[in-house]
């Protein structure tokens, strides 16, 4: 997750001029983590309240999270709902070839109650051109190659993480995955503000890249027992 640092540029010099109002949140709570956080203590997570955890697992075809292993299994034994997210890379390999690599290094997913879909972490280009130089049509494209294939291997749809300003910039705000793809957005503010087109709401919100506990801080938008159904599928 990589939205993170001119958002909280923006936060703190937000919070800088108006008293910050703290927002009481009821929904079940979460965090996403990658190598970035290192060793976690998840039973501290735990009692502190979270219900579940994202854990980068890979990126493109050609990075493994060194702390995937050590994470999922860490959340598993605190009794936490887990799943794994894929940073796409459209530009350098087909969205089928990232879903198989993503799928062969922890991004599968079981009907247990406590594994959540894979996400599809798409968003800015860290290190090169707008939209990794791809067209808005090319962009869908990809991104239904990634989400069809994640789907036939798994039976349910990636969860797609994103931003709204990222989404309308580089697909041309496309709805055609509203109707299948839990949506999991960034937006570091007190309201979860504009949506992509096509969903009436979000599933995740990622409201803030630090907080009481390690990693981004999330929101899952419903009950504990919609977060168990989502890991049941
Ligand atoms: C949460 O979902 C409900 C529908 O289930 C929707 O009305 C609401 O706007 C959603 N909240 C967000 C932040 O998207």
């Amino acid at each position: 997750m990589r939205y993170s640092a001119l958002s909280s540029l923006l936060l703190t010099a937000a919070l800088a001029v108006a008293s910050p109002t703290v927002v009481k949140r009821a929904n079940p709570q979460g965090i996403d983590i990658s190598n970035y956080q290192g060793t976690v203590d998840f039973n501290t997570v735990k009692a502190n309240g979270v219900s579940f955890v994202y854990i980068k697992a890979t990126e493109g075809t050609t990075f493994i999270d060194s702390y995937f292993s050590s994470h999922y299994v860490g959340a598993t034994n605190a009794g936490l709902i887990r799943g794994a997210y894929h940073f796409a890379h459209p530009d350098s390999s087909s969205g089928a070839t990232q879903a198989n690599y993503f799928l062969a290094h922890g991004g599968g997913w079981s009907s247990d109650g406590i594994t959540l879909p894979g996400a599809l972490d798409i968003e800015y280009n860290p290190s090169g051109a707008e939209c990794y130089g791809l067209s808005a049509s090319s962009m869908v494209s990809w991104i239904r190659d990634f989400s069809n294939t994640y789907q036939s291997a798994t039976g349910v749809y990636p969860v797609i993480y994103t931003t709204t300003d990222w989404w309308t910039t580089c697909t041309g705000n496309s709805a055609s995955f509203a109707s299948t793809n839990p949506l999991w957005i960034a937006h570091y503010a007190s309201s979860i503000g504009t949506l992509p087109a096509g969903w009436a709401y979000t599933t995740f919100w990622q409201y803030a890249d630090s907080g009481a506990d390690p990693g981004d801080q999330d929101e899952f938008n419903g009950s504990l027992q919609g977060l168990k159904n989502l890991a049941l599928g």
